[in-house]
C-alpha cells in the first residue's frame, strides 16, 4: 500500500483519534451477533497501547439519521470492547459534546475513550467541516481503520484528514494489500464468484473484473436475468426486466476478450418463498411457470467445483443461492467448502458470503474475509475510497 500507516508516524503519548468500522448486526436487546469487525479492529488498538498512545475510538451504527436513539448507542460495542481488550473503555454520552471534551482532554497514555455514534450528528454524514475540526481538536493524530465505510466520505471518514496527519490502520492495509493484490498480480487462473441478487447492483463489478480474471462464475437471483435474456422463461425468479440487454453484453463482452463466464446448468427452483416449501431440480431452460429459483443446481455445483480446482486466485461475493432457507444453501455452503479445501488465494469480498462462512464455523480456511460489503465491492470496481484517499502517501 502507498498510504502510511501507523507504523510511520510516531504515536507515542500522542492522542490518536481511531476511526473503526464498529457497525456491527445486533439483536433488538443490543447483543451482538457477529463481532467479527470489532475483533479486527483489535490489531491497531493494540498497537497504539503498546506505543502508550492515548485512544480515542468513533464509529457509526446504523443509521440513526442525525438524531441521539438509545437503540443505536455504541454501549454494547463499548462492553465489547472492554471484554476483548481486558482494559477499560470509557463511552462519552455524547459525540462532540461536553462529555466527549472531558473525557479526551485529561487522558493518560494507554487510557481508552470510545465516542458516541458519529451518526447522532447529521454533519457527520453531510461531511461538515466544521464537525470534523472539533473531531480532530480531541487529538494529534488521525488513523482510519473502518475499511467498511472507507467508500463515504464523511467527518470522520474523510473530512478529519484535512485537519490533522492522517494514516491508516492495520485492518485497511490489509484489506487492500489482499485485494488490491489480488487484482493487481493475481496468481492464474482467476476466478471470481459473483453471486447476489441483482446484475444492476453488481454490473460495476463485472465490468472491472471483465478486465483481470481468467473465469467469472455467475450464481444467485442475478442468473435469472441473464436466462430471460437468451429468451427463456424464469417462472416467477427475480429477474430484472430493464437489464436484458445489460446482460447480453456481458456475455458478448466476455466471449470478446476470452473471459469464461460461466453461468448455471440447472436450478432449484421452489413453489414459495418459504424454508420448506416443495422444490425441485431443472435444467436452466425449463423452469416451469409459477415456480421461482432460489439456488443454483447439482450439476453446476460439480461444474464450478471442478473449475475451482484449477483456480489460484478466487475472489467471492454474493451467496449463490436464498442461503438463509437450508434447503437453498446447498450451492453456497458447497462451494464455501470447496474453497475451504483449496490452495488458492481465497478472498471473501464481506457481507452475505461472509456470513454464510460464519455460520459454517469455516472462517480461518480463507486467506482474507473481506470487513467490507459496499466498500469491498467499490475497491474490487476499481473506484477510489475516500477513506483511503485522505491519507497520507508514503
Ligand atoms: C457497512 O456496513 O457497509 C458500513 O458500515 C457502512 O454503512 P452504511 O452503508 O450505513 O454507510
Amino acid at each position: 500500500m502507498n498510504k502510511k500507516t501507523v507504523k510511520d508516524i510516531d504515536v507515542r503519548g500522542k492522542k490518536v483519534l481511531v476511526r473503526c468500522d464498529f457497525n456491527v448486526p445486533q439483536r433488538e436487546d443490543g447483543t451482538i451477533t457477529d463481532n467479527r469487525r470489532i475483533v479486527s479492529a483489535l490489531d491497531t488498538i493494540n498497537y497504539l497501547l503498546e506505543n502508550n498512545a492515548k485512544v480515542i475510538l468513533c464509529s457509526h451504527l446504523g443509521r440513526p439519521k442525525g438524531e441521539f436513539k438509545k437503540e443505536f448507542s455504541l454501549k454494547p460495542i463499548a462492553d465489547e470492547l472492554q471484554k476483548l481488550l481486558g482494559k477499560e473503555v470509557k463511552l462519552s454520552s455524547d459525540v462532540i459534546g461536553p462529555d466527549a471534551e472531558k473525557l479526551t482532554s485529561n487522558m493518560k497514555e494507554g487510557e481508552i475513550v470510545l465516542l458516541e455514534n458519529l451518526r447522532f450528528h447529521r454533519e457527520e454524514t453531510d461531511n461538515d467541516p466544521e464537525f470534523a475540526k472539533k473531531l480532530a481538536s480531541f487529538a494529534d493524530i488521525y488513523v482510519n481503520d473502518a475499511f467498511g465505510t472507507a467508500h463515504r466520505a464523511h467527518a470522520s471518514t474523510a473530512g478529519v484528514a484535512a485537519y490533522l496527519p492522517a494514516v491508516s490502520g492495520f485492518l485497511i492495509e490489509k484489506e487492500i494489500n489482499f485485494m488490491g493484490n489480488a487484482l493487481e498480480n493475481p496468481k492464474r487462473p482467476f476466478v471470481a464468484i459473483l453471486g447476489g441478487k441483482k446484475v444492476s447492483d453488481k454490473i460495476g463489478v463485472i465490468e472491472a473484473l471483465l478486465e483481470k480474471v481468467d473465469t467469472l462464475i455467475i450464481g444467485g437471483a442475478m442468473a435469472y436475468t441473464f436466462f430471460k435474456s437468451m429468451g427463456y422463461g424464469v417462472g416467477d425468479s427475480i429477474c430484472e426486466l430493464d437489464k436484458l440487454d445489460l446482460a447480453k453484453e456481458i456475455m458478448q463482452k466476455a466471449k470478446d476478450k476470452g473471459i469464461k463466464l460461466m453461468l448455471p446448468v440447472d436450478t432449484h427452483v421452489g413453489k414459495e418463498f418459504k424454508p420448506d416449501t416443495e422444490s425441485k431440480i431443472v435444467k436452466y431452460t425449463e423452469i416451469p411457470d409459477g415456480w421461482e429459483g432460489f439456488d443454483i443446481g447439482t450439476e453446476t455445483i460439480k461444474m464450478y467445483v471442478e473449475e475451482l480446482k484449477n483456480a489460484k486466485t478466487v475472489v467471492w461475493n454474493g451467496p449463490l443461492g436464498l442461503s438463509e432457507f437450508e434447503k437453498f444453501a446447498t450451492g453456497t455452503d458447497t462451494i464455501a467448502k470447496a474453497l475451504a479445501d483449496s490452495d488458492a488465494i481465497t478472498i471473501i469480498g464481506g457481507g452475505d458470503s461472509a456470513a454464510a462462512i460464519e455460520r459454517m464455523g469455516i472462517s480461518n480456511k480463507f486467506s482474507h474475509i473481506s470487513t467490507g460489503g459496499g466498500a469491498s465491492l467499490e475497491f474490487l470496481e476499481g473506484k477510489k475510497l475516500p477513506g483511503i484517499e485522505c491519507l497520507l502517501d508514503k
